[in-house]
Formats: C-alpha cells, sequence, structure tokens
C-alpha cells in the first residue's frame, strides 16, 4: 500500500471521493492528532536522494498528495522509490537516474513547485534538467527568477521554452557567490542542493533559515556534504565530488501543529498534537499566548486550549524567526473570537487573504486592506506586495456554502464551518490533502461532525 492510501481512509465519515463536505458546526475539537515530517523538508529530502551514489531512508513521511507528487516525479527519472516496513518510511534508490521525456514530466508535476529543485541534483547526474510550468498555491505570481539567476551563476545555460524551462550544464557547475535578493525558502534550498556538488566554494548572502532548511542542511551532512551557517543569514557550501545516501527521521510539520492548535482556539476545544515541539514554535507560542491561548508542552507533543476569553493582536508575516505566513489563515479564524480589533499584516506574499471573504460569509467582521496599512513602526521594512486585514470581534459564525481556494485557506475554511452554529457545504476539500495528512480521520477523532458528500 503507498502512503497516498492513508488520504482515503476516512474513518467516521461516509461517502465518496472526499471534495465536498457537509458540516455541522458548534462543537468544540476535542482529542488527539499526531503530526508526522513537515512536508516543507520531505519533499526537498526526497530531492536530495538524487545526489547521493546509494539508497537513502526518510522517515516519518507524511501520506499527503504533495508527498505523491514527488514521487512519481523521482521515478519517472529513474529513482525506485519503496515503503519501508515502518509506516511512513521511504527507501529511495537512485542508482539508475535518467532523463524524463518532458511530457511524462509533465503529467506529474501537477500542482506542486517542486520540480523547480530538481534543477541542480539532475545537472550534476545527467548535465541537463527539464522544469515542466510550474503551479502552486495560487497565492500570488510566486515567480523563479532567484532560482533561476541562481542556478545561471553556477554556470547553468537556462532556456526558456513554451512548455517550461531547459537547462544544461555539459562542463558542470562551479560555486558561486549568491545575495538573494529576499531570503526565499526555495531559492535557499536550490541553492543548497546545488553547490553541494559544485567544484569549489559557494557563499550564500540573506539565506533563508526556517527550520526546514535547517533539516535540509542536517540531511545533505549526512550525505557527506560540508556546510557551515554564520549569522546573518551567511551559508557557505564546500563543494563535494561524491554524496551518498542518507537516513534520517524529518522534522515535524510546525504548519500543521500550529493549525490544530488555532482549531483548538477557534472551536473552545482542547487538542493534544502529538510530535510537535517548543523549539521550532516559539514564535507561534508567543502569538498564541498574547491571544489568550494556553498549552502545555509535553515530551511527545504539545496540549493546547483556550486559557480564558481570547483577545485581539497585531502579527505581521515574515522569514524564520518571525510569524510564518502559513500560520495566518488558521490563527484568522480563532481572531474572529477574540474581543477587540486584531491586524495581521501579510508580508511575504501578495495575496493570501482571499480565503477570508468566505468568513465574511459566514458572519466574520474582517475588512482586507490590499495596499497595507501604515500604522507605526514596524521590525521589518515594507514589501510593496503587503496587505493587511483587520478582524474585529468576537462575531458569531453562522454555516454557509463555501468553496476552498487554496491549502491553508482551505484548512481554515473547514474549521470555520466546525467554529460555526448551523450546517455549511465546503467545496473543493480535496485541495487539503497537499499539506494535511490523514485529514478527515484527525477531524473524527476530534469529534467534528462531518460527511464526505462526493
Ligand atoms: C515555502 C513553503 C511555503 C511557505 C514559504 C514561505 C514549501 C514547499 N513551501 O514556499 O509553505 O509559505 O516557503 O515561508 O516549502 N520569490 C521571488 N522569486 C523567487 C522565489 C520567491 O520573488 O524566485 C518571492 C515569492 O514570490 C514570495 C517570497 O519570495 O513573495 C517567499 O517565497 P519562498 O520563500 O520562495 O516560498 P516557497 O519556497 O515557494
Amino acid at each position: 500500500m503507498t502512503l497516498l492510501n492513508g488520504l482515503t481512509r476516512m474513518s467516521g465519515a461516509t461517502g465518496g471521493s472526499g471534495e465536498t463536505l457537509a458540516i455541522r458546526g458548534g462543537r468544540p475539537l476535542r482529542g488527539r492528532v499526531d503530526v508526522k515530517g513537515a512536508k516543507n523538508l520531505v519533499t526537498k529530502a526526497m530531492v536530495a536522494a538524487l545526489l547521493g551514489e546509494t539508497p537513502s531512508i526518510l522517515r516519518d513521511v507524511p501520506g499527503i498528495s504533495d508527498v505523491a507528487v514527488v514521487r512519481s516525479l523521482l521515478e519517472v527519472h529513474g529513482v525506485r522509490v519503496t515503503d519501508g516496513d515502518e509506516e511512513g518510511t521511504f527507501h529511495l534508490d537512485p542508482s539508475d537516474v535518467e532523463s524524463a521525456h518532458m511530457e511524462e514530466i509533465d503529467a506529474h508535476a501537477g500542482a506542486s513547485r517542486i520540480p523547480i529543485l530538481f534543477c541542480g541534483p539532475l545537472l550534476h547526474r545527467l548535465g541537463q534538467a527539464f522544469i515542466p510550468d510550474l503551479g502552486g498555491c495560487r497565492i500570488g505570481d510566486r515567480p523563479i527568477d532567484f532560482h533561476l539567476d541562481a542556478l545561471r551563476k553556477f554556470g547553468a545555460a537556462v532556456e526558456k521554452l513554451p512548455s517550461g524551462i531547459r537547462l544544461s550544464a555539459p562542463s558542470g557547475l562551479r560555486g558561486a557567490n549568491i545575495h538573494l535578493p529576499y531570503p526565499s525558502v526555495g531559492a535557499t534550498e536550490q541553492v543548497l542542493l546545488t553547490a553541494v556538488r559544485a567544484e569549489g566554494v559557494t557563499e550564500l548572502r540573506n539565506a533563508a533559515i526556517e527550520p526546514e532548511i535547517m533539516d535540509l542542511i542536517a540531511v545533505l551532512q549526512k550525505m557527506g556534504a560540508i556546510i557551515s551557517y554564520e549569522p546573518n543569514r551567511v551559508i557557505l557550501i564546500e563543494g563535494v565530488d561524491r554524496l551518498f545516501g542518507y537516513e534520517h527521521r524529518a522534522v515535524f510539520d510546525r504548519n500543521e501543529a500550529a493549525s490544530w492548535a488555532s482549531a483548538a482556539l477557534a472551536t473552545d476545544g482542547e487538542i493534544f498534537v502529538g510530535g510537535a515541539r517548543q523549539p521550532e514554535m516559539l514564535t507561534f507560542l508567543n502569538v498564541l499566548r498574547k491571544v489568550g491561548g494556553d498549552f502545555e508542552i509535553r515530551e511527545d507533543g504539545i496540549l493546547f486550549r483556550r486559557g480564558g476569553d481570547l483577545k485581539p493582536v497585531t502579527v505581521e508575516t515574515d522569514v524564520h524567526p518571525g510569524f510564518m505566513t502559513d500560520w495566518q489563515q488558521p490563527l484568522i479564524v480563532a481572531l474572529t473570537q477574540a474581543h477587540g480589533e486584531s491586524v495581521v499584516h501579510e508580508t511575504v506574499y501578495e495575496n493570501r487573504f482571499g480565503f477570508t471573504s468566505a468568513l465574511v460569509k459566514m458572519g466574520a467582521d474582517i475588512v482586507v486592506h490590499p495596499h497595507g496599512l501604515q500604522d507605526g513602526p514596524r521590525r521589518v521594512p515594507r514589501r510593496n506586495l503587503e496587505q493587511a486585514a483587520v478582524i474585529t470581534g468576537p462575531t458569531p459564525l453562522v454555516g454557509a456554502d463555501i468553496t476552498v481556494p487554496d491549502l491553508r485557506g482551505g484548512y481554515s475554511h473547514v474549521i470555520a464551518a466546525l467554529t460555526a452554529t448551523g450546517a455549511s457545504t465546503v467545496h473543493n476539500v480535496g485541495i487539503i490533502s497537499r499539506g494535511y495528512e490523514k485529514f478527515f480521520s484527525k477531524l473524527t477523532a476530534l469529534g467534528a461532525d462531518f460527511d464526505v458528500l462526493d
């Protein structure tokens, strides 16, 4: 059985393929959910396996559709991926890596942006790579200019075709000095995955330093890479001739953990998130405490609940160690129940408040300022793409007919429907399986009242 099968196990729920949910809200979510490895690490660690001369073993792989996409992309490139005995373990054997046809890559890439990270490893293994037009959540333009600029600095030739991008490096790749215009997570990973086997030293400035990136560095070091980091977002990579397989247990998914924490607050429930750890969640926990949330750090996870009435808060999303952009959507559902006016500044993406219109339809008082708000001193300089949402609460939410726009927004819709009194119909929930493993089973375990309609 492949991991993706985990997606379709819907204990307690009735019905078909899982695109539409009928939700009867108003019940607190109570119970335990367990989180596995981070989507934002696992998919990259799978790509890293391409760089090894021997097989790799990755543990705590979640059964989410983004993982299934990367698995099939690896397979079309000749990597043998097999499930280990322990649930959530992948064996990745890259000994027969080969070029894939454009059509095959295109057919398997789906909506994922991960194919861009195949560039460096494929250039090292095969001297060429093809990247189809990229998808990902519809939360802005999500360009790849930083990636392509970095690859050119390593010596790759980049050719744009109508169907995608072809890259070649017939005479190999050389270390480079790269300064990212913004600490992009994906571009930092691109540089890491390319520099580890490039000839000479790479100095990366203004790098992203998310916990998932630190875990990817740990994976690469296990493979034989030499990577060090200095204060102020500087990463140094000394290229090596050969890399080998790794054995690694992925860092937990702090985004999923934060999502369930916000769900506990929104529904006034109590959720224990098994596998969640404090160090990677410090910033989130600080905000949770300011909002009036309560948490108990235990050895095997974190318990989340309200500590009294919810209070308003002002947060700005930012790169790590700031408040992560993926955390704001579930939090906003909880903020609709806080007493007063909260402000969320979105500084990372230009279009990440689209999901709030469904919350407004359910009775929330949320005003989105598409060009942001100038409201006093800020920790980080404003970016042009900034938006702000002002949430005034508490407002009772009532059930509605709503359609999921993207991954985190979709999760928020479901949580809003569970917070609301009355019945909701939530369409397009399939997209949530990109990032939340066994989503329906977990909702059932927490006492959610819902049916799967189609
Ligand atoms: C990753 C995460 C996503 C998270 C985001 C920011 C994965 C699979 N996804 O996405 O969950 O929300 O980091 O923490 O790990 N940019 C450019 N040019 C580029 C690349 C990025 O302008 O070439 C801009 C983007 O438009 C955005 C910002 O940089 O405004 C951040 O993007 P980035 O950090 O690259 O996000 P992802 O790696 O795509």
